[in-house]
């Protein structure tokens, strides 16, 4: 059985809770006006990226984008990438098409989906060139952990996705977390570390996320990895 046909053939243990958060009036406006040009309606069967963007370009998905700041200044920087948002959270979602229409970025799509289906089963095979997994829920407690969205089936599926040579880009601010990210990524065995064995990127090229910023207020240590897929 592949990766794929395992975690649809089982009882979903979903790695989010559908927060109610309360979407702004602004925000509401936005997801009524402007879904049906940057969220992606999704149909069963894979997603043409040729398809979905203005231009054929290096394409990042980013998992979990939450209230999307990160993802939005990520975009603006980056004309010539095309980023595919991928999250649950609606107020982010509405706050994020606000971002895109005020400063017309044409390189970003979203998804309103679970990651773990979408990348199942709308997602082809070897397309992406980075994937971006930053502050995932911890899950603290022991009981949660299997909620954790970084699972060797998961990463399986995320390196089957990958072009050879994509990279795939975590953080945390959680120590066991960070652990398990390495074991996980360690049982895979064409992802390579860049930094070499259980490195971490020291300086890495990414915006603060609003999920950061709580966690270094509060003192955590923040930590980056970085895997590429070997192959060819
Ligand atoms: C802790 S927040 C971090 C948000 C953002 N990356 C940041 O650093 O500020 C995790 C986000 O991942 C989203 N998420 C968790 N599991 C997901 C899944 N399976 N599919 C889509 N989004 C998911 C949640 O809705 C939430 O917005």
């Amino acid at each position: 059985m592949t990766a794929s046909q395992k975690l649809s053939a089982r009882r979903p243990v979903r790695s989010y809770v559908i927060r109610s958060g309360r979407l702004t009036g602004g925000q509401r406006r936005a997801i009524e006006r402007f879904s049906a040009q940057y969220v992606i309606d999704l149909q069963p069967g894979p997603l043409d990226p040729g398809q979905l963007f203005a231009k054929e370009q290096a394409l990042t998905v980013e998992i979990g984008f939450g209230s999307g700041e990160s993802l939005l200044q990520m975009a603006r920087e980056q004309p010539h990438t095309n980023f595919l948002g991928i999250d649950v959270y609606r107020p982010g979602i509405g706050r994020l098409l606000q971002g895109m229409v005020r400063h017309e970025l044409e390189n970003v799509r979203v998804i309103c989906h679970d990651a773990v289906e979408v990348f199942s089963d709308n997602i082809g095979d070897a397309g992406i060139d980075r994937v971006l997994i930053l502050f995932p829920d911890p899950w603290p407690r022991k009981r949660h952990h299997k909620r954790r969205l970084v699972q060797v089936e998961f990463m399986q599926l995320v390196s089957s996705r990958l072009k050879p040579g994509g990279e795939v880009h975590l953080a945390t601010d959680w120590p066991p977390y960070l652990e398990q990210m390495m074991e996980v990524m360690d049982q895979i065995p064409e992802f390579r570390n860049r930094f070499g064995g259980d490195g971490c990127w020291q300086n890495p090229e990414r915006p603060l996320t609003r999920f950061e910023l709580r966690g270094r207020r509060l003192g955590h240590e923040v930590r980056d990895l970085l895997y590429y897929k070997s192959g060819s």
